[in-house]
């Protein structure tokens, strides 16, 4: 399953996340720029960076989550993933996850997380049965906010003091998009 899942898009490779990759990803994980507004700290050593992508790994081991190294002419430059992976809820079917990514920021504002993202929306719907995704951005984020809007999704509504970070508290923006509205390369 893993092989398969390498994902190819017209500049990148994303490359489902494994240990091998920390060396070419900790000097991007440990800088503060890039952890801003997610929900980890900047990785102090390479052993934790190691530690951190088994752990990706092995969510995808357990669906739990996907993980994609983002590779640009073999140099790493982000992560993209789809997390909380649901496929169910008692009797409920969910079968739904969100995107989630981020870009060493020398690369940024080059259209490759959105590249990035159209890929693993391709990949949930066609590949790994998903029906229905959501980006999720703080306000404070606008530049997240438009792989969302540039990919078509549908703004829902902001939850406001979604969680606090470096002592600010942020609200919350969210979008989503269903099997059925989407219209890969429509960009
Ligand atoms: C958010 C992030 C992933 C975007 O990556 P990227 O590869 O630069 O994204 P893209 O180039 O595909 O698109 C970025 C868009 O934001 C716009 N943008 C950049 N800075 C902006 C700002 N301050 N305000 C509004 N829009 C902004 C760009 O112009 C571009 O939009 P456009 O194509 O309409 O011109 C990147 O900035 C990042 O990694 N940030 C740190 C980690 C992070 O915050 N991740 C998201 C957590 S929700």
């Amino acid at each position: 399953m893993e092989n398969e899942l390498i994902l190819r898009t017209a500049r990148l490779e994303l490359v489902p996340a494994a240990k091998e990759h920390a060396a070419a990803l900790f000097p991007l994980m440990s800088d503060d720029r890039v952890t801003a507004f997610l929900t980890w700290d900047p990785h102090s050593d390479e052993a934790e960076t190691a530690r951190v992508l088994e752990g990706l790994a092995s969510a995808q081991a357990r669906d739990a989550g996907y993980h994609w190294t983002i590779f640009q002419n073999g140099t790493a430059v982000g992560i993209v993933s789809l997390i909380d992976v649901q496929r169910t809820h008692r009797s409920w079917t969910l079968q739904r996850a969100e995107i989630a990514y981020w870009i060493t920021p020398q690369r940024q504002g080059e259209g490759l997380a959105t590249e990035a993202a159209e890929a693993v929306a391709t990949c949930a719907f066609d590949r790994l049965g998903l029906q229905r995704l959501r980006i999720s951005h703080t306000s404070a984020n606008p530049a997240s906010g438009r792989i969302p809007q540039k990919l078509g999704f549908r703004f829902v509504g902001t939850e406001r003091r979604f969680f606090k970070k470096n002592d600010r508290w942020h609200d919350m923006n969210h979008y989503e998009l269903l099997i059925d509205d989407w219209k890969p390369g429509s960009r």
